[in-house]
């Protein structure tokens, strides 16, 4: 009988290489620091890269954003998600939190900019909160912006189409985020962004 196997890909090497880490760094900013250059190994397989030209448009429905989901870790429950962000999506995106979670946002294709902010007024429990940007730069394919707990930040399209990946600590659309407003400062919390099954690379 032959059983065929298929061939370690680029996802998988990143998965076996963060449950790795996920199981000799307990502590959390010490594990998602390290993990930074084991996501920039996935950012520059020539296989994802080519993957993602493929990979649907994200589209943000009723103010919710939409994620594609190619990984959930039954064990550490790390996620991978991919967005999108076609020629077509114009006007800015919302400023945020991930909450409780970390993350890390890597740059796979195009351009954008990441804006970061800080709050300088925080009623939070009130709904209301005033914040001053205090990073806006440009990033490309390759560069990686880790998004501690509660840490207020923005990602803006360049009128180009952007692919991102992302690793977050726990998968995201089942607990809420901070949102914020720069003129009116009404703080508000709402569901991450919804989670759409794709596979990351071709499966023959
Ligand atoms: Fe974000």
């Amino acid at each position: 009988m032959v059983v065929e196997t298929r061939k370690e890909n680029a996802l998988d090497r990143f998965v076996t290489k963060t449950r790795e880490l996920f199981a000799r760094e307990p502590e959390l900013d010490a594990r998602w620091t390290a993990l930074t250059p084991i996501l920039a190994e996935l950012l520059a397989d020539p296989a994802v890269i080519t993957a993602s030209k493929s990979w649907p448009d994200c589209v943000p429905v009723d103010g919710r954003a939409e994620n594609l989901i190619f990984y959930e870790d039954p064990d550490y429950g790390f996620a991978i998600n991919g967005l999108t962000k076609s020629l077509a999506r114009t006007g800015r995106s919302r400023i945020h939190d991930h909450g409780h979670i970390y993350t890390l946002y890597g740059v796979l294709d195009g351009h954008e900019r990441i804006e970061r902010y800080e709050r300088v007024v925080d009623r939070r429990s009130e709904g209301y909160a005033e914040i001053k940007r205090t990073v806006d730069v440009e990033v490309s394919a390759g560069e990686i912006d880790l998004v501690r707990p509660y840490e207020v930040h923005a990602e803006q399209t360049v009128g180009e189409r952007t692919v991102a990946i992302i690793i977050r600590s726990q998968k995201g659309g089942t607990f809420n985020q901070g949102r914020y407003d720069t003129e009116t400062h009404v703080y508000f919390e709402s569901l991450g962004p919804r989670q759409t099954p794709v596979e990351m690379l071709p499966t023959t």
